[in-house]
């Protein structure tokens, strides 16, 4: 029988747990605080500090099957998706681990027993590699496994020692090959011919021994250990009898699912792997809380999307496709991952977002290159046309590259690297990620923590810092940071910002403006009154008022939480907090704004569970157990095995490690001051609690009452005076409209008494000033009306400018042109006009001339009448 990629998983973790492995759970793309790394790329990733021996679990074996993705770092395999059998963007690794407990020989027996009894590989289809100096790995491979000599390749590369990026855990290691076939072009490894397929690389055990410094030198590990990685679609693909990875099971049916979704039948097609591939490594970055963005993981991951959607447009995709894929993996993996189920609706909808937008830029952007590609002169498209397909289109330099690249040309990558210098800045933030962790101080000593039940306590001054280096006293007035062996200080984590407070030692005091941790130590962060020197002993007291005040808005925050599930939906998770003494922040996943109903229903949910004053609970406890007790885990968070959780009544069960009020009840009172967006499907609420909740009613109802005393009535009927003010404001600009109009028509009708008559015809020539210039055309509409056959002139002369109008009767036209004589007059007032012969409007911007403008009017129409 045909083994299921589910079963290969499960029969690795069960061989692994026989021999006393603990199994688990895949920890997040998102690495938790290692800036050193952009993804999760191997299953190690999450034991780093275990390896480094800074970390302490209770247990020394482990087996995983880790969720990678190896794209945009430094082991980035997105160009060759499509175009081998065997990469991707994203796969699983499944290892084992020993943590200074087995090491080489043991590791190589697990490898070797679970390919050859387990699964049953025929042994003379594998094959190992060494490094080049590792005689102990031989042996054991020869003596003791019984491997033939010639089986056994030393490598004397990079390829043969492996570390997780430019810095941590590595060392030497060997890999399990696999024998495809004499049928298929290839050579072993080491060979000129090893990039063929015919020997596939299907395992690899690290031995771990060294930690990668930043200027290239290896100390020791405290222990040597053990890390592996299998990639579970390769072995799939030999356990199926397939010579490529997209060919197994799993793929089998995501590429059928693709096919139909793009509206294809040719099930060959590469892209539909590029597809099926890319909405795996998608679909769990956006579960594990990346967005598409403009930078870092975000622009990788926006990168990865578009890519997909270039292919899916190029096999012929009439409409929106690739979140309809997201359906079909929650089906192949959803039993393995839940929090893939548990987050589709959101997957879906940020790729679908991501997707309308590109495609609006996509099809004008590909014509563009394929009018460049047409016409090409060379094998290169110039890094400017990279750079503007880029820029306008949306295009990344890579989709770009894939698709020259199909038609068998590349791109001009550095002179695309020159043409967007701004962006390369931004770009390099994110792979220089981390470029600081390095340069920070190390101390090496840990601080205890006792702030969860005391405000207070004694302690030992272990460090102090100054400018950056260690010093063994601080001056009166001078900043710096203090360290200590025990302290009631929180160091910022988990949004919560760290304490205030006081250091009080013999030769004075430090106030404390901030704690954050420094590895495993608490640094206190203040300036010195007195002195304080290395050693010295120090009562360290927080400020308990602010401490009180973040207590409660960290307990808020959970309720918050609670509520926006209950309110909004399941799919809202966390996405960042913020936790002051003045407020809290919560970002979380929504896709649309929050009406002010379900402000107002959420206020009245967390302040209903204030007021059931629940107990809050704070329990250690295993992850696991906690996940299974339905405890809300943040993805991207690093969890330690023990975890605390924290409890209120059974409204809200949270991974938590803050401080907390012990009754909701002190909490007193909650409200929202602000909801926004911040990101595409990521919302933003502002609240505060207790005495700040008062303070910002009390404020709203101080505006009220302003309010209400300036409209001379009270606060219950400032809105219906409001009102009334509103409907009284229009009946009199109504009114002001009527009596200005009256007022003009009288106007006219005196100003009819002064026309003067130039041969026959009444002409009206008048200066008006203090009237608006728009009055001025119902002016001449109302006068001409009046004056039988003739012409009217007004003008107005304000502070800077005159402003004109001539109105000529019907019958006069032939004869006077409206816009000949004002544009007559405006010549003499630097301006000009226009408009129909019976009426037309000048300016101009010598107000000082229009008097003598309007005289010479008479003698212009002499002329002409
Ligand atoms: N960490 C090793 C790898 O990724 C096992 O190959």
């Amino acid at each position: 029988m045909t083994l299921s990629t589910a079963d290969i998983r499960q029969k690795f973790f069960d061989y692994f747990k026989q021999h006393g492995h603990q199994s688990v759970a895949s920890s997040s793309l998102v690495p938790a605080d290692d800036p050193t790394l952009l993804f999760t790329n191997a299953g190690m990733n999450q034991f780093k500090d275990v390896f480094l021996g800074t970390e302490k679990r209770s247990y020394t074996r482990a087996v995983s099957s880790q969720r990678c993705v190896r794209a945009g770092g430094k082991h980035n395999d997105l160009e060759n998706v499509g175009y081998t059998a065997r990469h991707h963007t994203f796969f699983e690794m499944m290892g084992n681990f020993s943590f200074g407990d087995y090491f080489k020989k043991e590791a190589i027996e697990f490898a070797w027993n679970f390919l050859t009894k387990e699964l049953g590989l025929a042994k003379d289809k594998l094959l190992v590699t060494v490094f080049h100096n590792d005689d102990e790995a031989f042996d054991i491979w020869e003596n003791h496994i019984g491997v033939p000599k010639e089986k056994i390749i030393r490598i004397d590369t990079a390829d043969n020692f492996w570390s997780m990026g430019d810095t941590g855990p590595c060392g030497p290691c060997s890999e399990i090959f696999y024998d495809h076939g004499e049928h298929i072009w290839g050579g072993p490894p080491g060979t000129p011919e090893e990039d063929g397929d015919r020997f596939i690389e299907i395992w690899n055990l690290v031995f771990m021994q060294y930690n990668k410094q930043e200027d290239g030198t290896m100390e020791p590990l405290p222990k040597p250990s053990i890390d592996t990685g299998m990639g579970l679609e390769r072995i799939s693909a030999i356990m199926q009898d397939v010579h490529s990875n997209y060919e197994i099971d799993l793929f089998e049916r995501l590429i059928k699912a693709t096919a139909e979704v793009v509206g294809t039948t040719d099930l060959e097609n590469k892209s539909l792997r590029v597809i099926a591939d890319h909405i795996r490594s998608c679909s769990f970055l956006i579960c594990d809380g990346v967005m598409p963005g403009n930078e870092g993981r975000g622009y990788v991951l926006r990168r990865i999307i578009r890519r997909a959607v270039r292919h899916g447009y190029k096999l012929g995709a009439q409409d929106i496709f690739f979140y309809k894929l997201v359906a079909a993996l929650t089906k192949e993996m959803g039993e393995a991952y839940p929090e893939l189920a548990d987050q589709q609706p959101v997957i879906e909808k940020v790729l679908r977002v991501e997707e309308e937008q590109f495609s609006k830029t996509l099809s004008r952007g590909m014509a563009m290159l394929n009018d460049v590609l047409k016409e090409l002169d060379g094998d290169t498209v110039a890094g400017d046309v990279v750079f503007k397909l880029y820029d306008t289109y949306g295009f990344p330099a890579d989709l770009t590259g894939d698709v020259a690249r199909e038609h068998g040309y590349k791109i001009d990558e550095e002179g695309f690297e020159q043409a967007m210098q701004e962006q390369r800045q931004r770009a390099q933030k994110a792979s220089n990620f981390g470029m600081n962790y390095n340069e920070q101080l190390r101390v090496e000593h840990a601080t205890s923590f006792t702030g969860y039940t005391d405000v207070e306590g004694q302690a030992n001054v272990l460090e102090l810092i100054k400018d950056n280096a260690f010093t063994d006293t601080l001056k009166d007035g001078e900043e710096g940071v203090v360290v200590l062996d025990s302290t009631p200080f929180y160091a910022e984590a988990g949004g919560q910002s760290g304490d205030a407070g006081l250091l009080q030692v013999a030769g004075g005091e430090f106030v404390v403006t901030d704690t954050q941790k420094m590895g495993n130590a608490f640094a206190h962060y203040g300036k010195a009154v007195g002195n304080i020197k290395k050693g010295d002993k120090a009562t360290a007291k927080i400020d308990r008022e602010n401490r009180e005040a973040i207590k409660k808005n960290h307990s808020a925050t959970h309720l918050l939480h609670a509520a926006l599930r209950e309110v909004l939906g399941e799919h809202v998770t966390q996405k960042g907090s913020l936790v002051e003494a003045q407020r809290m922040r919560f970002d979380f996943s929504h896709f649309e704004a929050i009406s002010s109903d379900q402000i107002a229903l959420l206020e009245r949910r967390v302040n209903e569970e204030v007021r059931a004053n629940h107990a809050l609970a704070t329990e250690l406890m295993d992850l696991d157990e906690a996940k299974a007790s339905g405890a809300m885990a943040l993805f991207g968070e690093k969890y330690d095995e023990k975890v605390r959780v924290v409890t209120m009544g059974p409204f809200s069960v949270e991974l938590c490690g803050g401080t907390h009020v012990a009754h909701t009840g002190e909490i007193g009172l909650f409200k929202i001051v602000s909801e926004s967006g911040i990101a595409s499907g990521v919302r933003r609420i502002e609240a505060v609690t207790g005495e700040a909740a008062i303070e910002v009613i009390q404020q709203q109802q101080a505006t009220i009452n302003q309010a209400a005393g300036l409209l001379k009535t009270d606060a219950s009927n400032v809105l219906q005076r409001l009102s009334a003010l509103q409907t009284q404001t229009k009946e009199l600009e109504k009114a002001l409209g009527a009596a200005k109009q009256k007022l003009a028509s009288q106007q006219g009708a005196d100003m009819l008494g002064q026309a003067q008559e130039i041969n026959g015809v009444k002409v009206l020539v008048t200066q008006l000033d203090g009237v608006e210039p728009k009055a001025l055309r119902g002016m001449v509409d109302d006068l001409k009306n009046r004056i039988g056959e003739g012409v009217v002139v007004l003008g107005v002369a304000g502070e800077k400018k005159a402003s004109l109008i001539v109105g000529v009767t019907k019958q006069l036209t032939a004869k006077v042109k409206a816009g000949e004589l004002v544009n007559y007059i405006a010549g003499q007032v630097g301006g000009k006009g226009g408009g129909r012969p019976d009426m037309a409007q000048a300016g101009g911007d010598q107000p000082e001339n229009l008097g003598s403008a309007l005289d010479s009017v008479t003698s212009w129409l002499s002329d002409k009448l």
